[in-house]
């Protein structure tokens, strides 16, 4: 079985962190989130793994992994000139595919227990394709299935105003070549991408068989700053300690920390789990990192104050007040001099800086 990432889209809702490379290359637990997507795709048996790229500087993703050596796995990139929607993506990958059966994997998003039990059953039984649903309350918002009265998956509906289910699409999808077919025929939707609910819907109504799965645990798209947010507390809610760098005596450390190597943290700074810290990263006294908070690698925090947000490598912060829900992109520098209101939300593009 073969794996497809995609890479792409415009990445509209998390600007400004998309004006300097795409999303699913943003940090969460110190990780990109794409990289979540191939370690399970890896883990779940997956050897070739194509990667489809955007036009929001893709450069950055080949850089990142490179021929896959590194992760164990072999990359093929294929370019998606614009965001012509994901059934066009997976369109561009017929080549690569070949006869194999494959599972397409959004870059973006995130699911709890991994895929390899449904890879199994997939290939246990003899779908043409088989999509993953999660129960959610708000249904309006995403592709929704419907069923018949024996529970067979008759229908799929994009943002339904009166959803016929609470079942909404995940973005991972089993299939077979057949879906080329199928996406050979779709026309642009109302937003002028080639929807993939659609050519799943079309091997429906031709007769092939189409299965589903319910996703147990959580799924995260990550799609806004809150999605991301969120998602870095799932991530961290798993998180184990681990410390490799220096913590100085009379530093406060509770909860689960994970301070990396050549990370030091002074005498008189209090982390309070669950916490990341990357590497060669450092924190002065005095400085507070609350729970849900995930700092990058050479940070330098030198005053002030961070809870329940996402500092990216190579940031300086040295506030007199405090950060919440935020993400800083890398490169940036936060200084603030005066007393201002308690908290700050702050979503801050790469290489900024803020002085206030
Ligand atoms: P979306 O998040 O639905 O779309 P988007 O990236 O265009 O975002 P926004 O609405 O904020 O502008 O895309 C779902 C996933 O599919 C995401 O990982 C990006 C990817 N994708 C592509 O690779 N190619 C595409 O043409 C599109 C539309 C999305």
């Amino acid at each position: 079985m073969k794996g497809v990432i995609l890479h792409g889209g415009h990445g509209t809702r998390l600007r400004p962190l998309t004006h300097t490379g795409p999303k699913q290359l943003i940090p969460v637990a110190n990780k990109p989130i794409s990289q979540y997507v191939l370690e399970d795709l890896r883990d779940s048996g997956m050897q070739d793994i194509a990667i489809i790229l955007g036009d929001i500087m893709p450069e950055k993703v080949k850089n990142y992994y490179g021929d896959g050596s590194r992760f164990g796995i072999n990359i093929t990139y294929i370019y998606q000139e614009k965001p012509g929607g994901i059934a066009q993506a997976v369109g561009l990958t017929e080549d690569f595919i070949k006869d194999s059966a494959f599972v397409v994997y959004l870059g973006d998003n995130l699911l709890k227990g991994g895929t390899s039990k449904f890879v199994q059953e997939f290939q246990k039984k003899n779908f043409d394709a088989m999509i993953m649903l999660c129960k959610v309350e708000n249904p309006q918002q995403f592709g929704v299935a419907e069923f018949d009265k024996n529970g067979k998956l008759v229908k799929l509906i994009e943002k339904p105003k009166k959803p016929p289910s609470n079942y909404a699409l995940t973005g991972v999808y089993f299939f077979k070549p057949a879906i080329f077919k199928m996406i050979k025929q779709l026309k642009p939707s109302w937003r002028g991408e080639l929807e993939i609910t659609e050519a799943i819907q079309l091997l429906i109504d031709a007769g092939y068989k189409v299965g589903y799965k319910i996703v147990e645990g959580w799924w995260k798209d990550t799609g806004t700053v809150e999605d991301i947010i969120e998602a870095n507390i799932l991530i961290l809610d798993e998180l184990e300690s681990k410390i490799e760098g220096t913590v100085e005596d009379k530093t406060s450390l509770q909860g689960r920390v994970s301070i990396g190597k050549n990370a030091f943290i002074k005498k008189g700074a209090l982390i309070r789990g669950p916490v990341i810290v990357g590497e060669n990263t450092t924190i002065e006294n005095e400085v507070y990192i609350g729970p849900y908070t995930s700092i990058g690698n050479s940070v330098k925090i030198k005053r002030g104050e961070i809870e329940n947000s996402i500092i990216m490598d190579n940031c300086t912060i040295e506030i007199t007040t405090k950060i919440i829900d935020s993400i800083i992109g890398a490169n940036s520098e936060i200084i603030t001099n005066q007393k201002g209101p308690k908290g700050h939300r702050l979503v801050v593009g790469e290489s900024s800086k803020i002085v206030f």
